[in-house]
C-alpha cells in the first residue's frame, strides 16, 4: 500500500470508531519496532518525524529508513508526518523532502497569528498534495521549546473551532483535553481525567472533522518500575488511563500520539539489560530486547488502546 496522507485513514477511522496510532520514531530499531507491530496486525499507522528527531537523524536517514519500512511491510498504508513543526520553512522543508503530513504548531500564538502561520502552510502543502495537522489549545509540559507549566493549560475554546478551521482550511485538530507531553502528565495522588465534555462540544462544532490527542502516553507502571529497579529515577511518573483515550477513539479523535511509552519500554529493557549482562558491549544484544518492547508496547496499543487492528484491509489497495 505504500506511504499514504492521513485522508483516508482518518475518514475510515472516524466513522469506525477507532484512531490511527501516530508514534515518533528517531532511529532504526523504533521505525523497525513500530512498524513490525502493525504490520504483523494489519493496522495502519502513522510515523512521526519531529525537529529534534530531524537534528539527530538526519531528514534523509529517517526517511530512508521510513522507505524500508514500506518495502518491508506493503500490505499496511503508512503515513510520514512532521510532528510539531514550528515555522513555515520547516513544513516547507519536510513537504520538498516526501512527507506525506505536517504539523504546523502555532497554538502558542495568538488566534489570529496561529490562524495566519497555519493558513500559509496549508496553501503551500495542498498545492503539493500534502496534508495538515494544526493545534488550538497548549497542552501541560514541554512542547519542544514551549514549556506549559502544569495546572495552567489552556484547555482549547470550543467556540473558536469552527472559525479555526475554516479560515485555515487545516485537514486536522490537535486539542487540549488534558493530555500532556511527557512522562509526568498528572501529580500523584490526584485522579487522572480528560475533558470529554471539552472534546465533545468540539465535536459538535466539527462534525466529521478528524480530531487529534497529543501527549497520550499511559506511562505504564510496569516499566517505570523496571527503569527504578534498574537505576533509574523517575518517582511519580503517571500517563493517561487507557481506557480514557480508548473512549476517545470511540468518538471523533482519529489520531493519537504516542511516544513517551516507547522511550519508557526501551530505556526499561536497555537498563535491565545491562544490569543483568555487566559484561557485554555489543549494541546489537542490548538494542535487541528494546527493539523487541517497542514492537510489543505498539501491537498492545494497536489491540487495546487504537482499535486499528485489521483496519488496512479497508483502505484502497
Ligand atoms: O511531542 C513531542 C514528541 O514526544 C517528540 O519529542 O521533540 O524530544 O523529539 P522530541
Ligand atoms: P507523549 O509524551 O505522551 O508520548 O506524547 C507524544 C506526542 O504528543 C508527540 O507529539
Ligand atoms: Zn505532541
Amino acid at each position: 500500500m505504500g506511504l499514504v496522507t492521513t485522508t483516508e485513514m482518518f475518514q475510515k477511522a472516524y466513522n469506525g470508531g477507532y484512531a490511527i496510532g501516530a508514534f515518533n520514531v528517531n532511529n532504526m530499531e523504533i521505525v523497525q519496532g513500530i512498524t513490525e507491530a502493525a504490520g504483523e496486525l494489519n493496522s495502519p499507522v502513522i510515523l512521526q518525524v519531529s525537529k529534534g528527531a530531524r537534528a539527530y537523524a538526519n531528514h534523509t536517514y529517517l526517511v530512508k529508513l521510513v522507505e524500508a519500512a514500506i518495502i518491508e511491510n506493503p500490505d499496511i498504508p503508512i503515513a510520514l508526518h512532521l510532528d510539531h513543526g514550528d515555522s513555515f520553512e520547516l513544513c516547507k522543508s519536510c513537504i520538498d523532502g516526501g512527507f506525506t503530513s505536517v504539523m504546523i504548531d502555532a497554538s502558542s500564538k495568538p488566534f489570529d497569528e496561529n490562524i495566519e502561520l497555519t493558513k500559509k502552510v496549508v496553501e503551500y502543502a495542498h498545492a503539493h498534495g500534502v496534508v495538515v495537522e494544526a493545534e488550538l489549545g497548549t497542552l501541560a509540559g514541554v512542547e519542544d521549546e514551549v514549556c506549559v507549566e502544569a495546572g495552567k493549560e489552556m484547555y482549547t475554546r470550543p467556540e473558536e473551532v469552527e472559525e479555526f478551521v475554516s479560515r485555515t482550511g487545516c485537514d486536522s485538530l490537535a486539542i487540549a483535553i488534558g493530555t500532556s507531553h511527557g512522562a509526568y502528565k498528572f501529580k500523584p495522588g490526584t485522579k487522572p481525567q480528560l475533558r470529554f465534555d471539552v472534546l465533545e462540544e468540539c465535536t459538535k462544532r466539527l462534525p466529521g472533522f478528524p480530531i487529534v490527542l497529543h501527549g497520550s502516553s499511559s506511562v505504564p507502571q510496569e516499566f517505570v518500575e523496571m527503569v527504578n529497579q534498574y537505576g533509574g529515577n523517575m518517582p511519580g511518573a503517571i500517563g493517561v488511563p487507557e481506557e480514557q483515550l480508548r473512549h476517545a477513539a470511540e468518538l471523533s479523535v482519529c489520531k493519537i500520539n504516542i511516544d513517551s511509552d516507547i522511550r519508557l519500554a526501551m530505556t526499561g529493557n536497555i537498563r535491565k539489560y545491562f544490569a543483568e549482562h555487566p559484561d557485554h558491549f555489543d549494541p546489537r544484544q542490548y538494542l535487541k530486547p528494546a527493539r523487541q518492547s517497542v514492537k510489543d508496547m505498539v501491537a498492545h496499543k494497536i489491540i487495546n488502546v487504537l482499535g486499528s487492528a485489521g483496519k488496512a484491509a479497508d483502505m484502497t489497495k
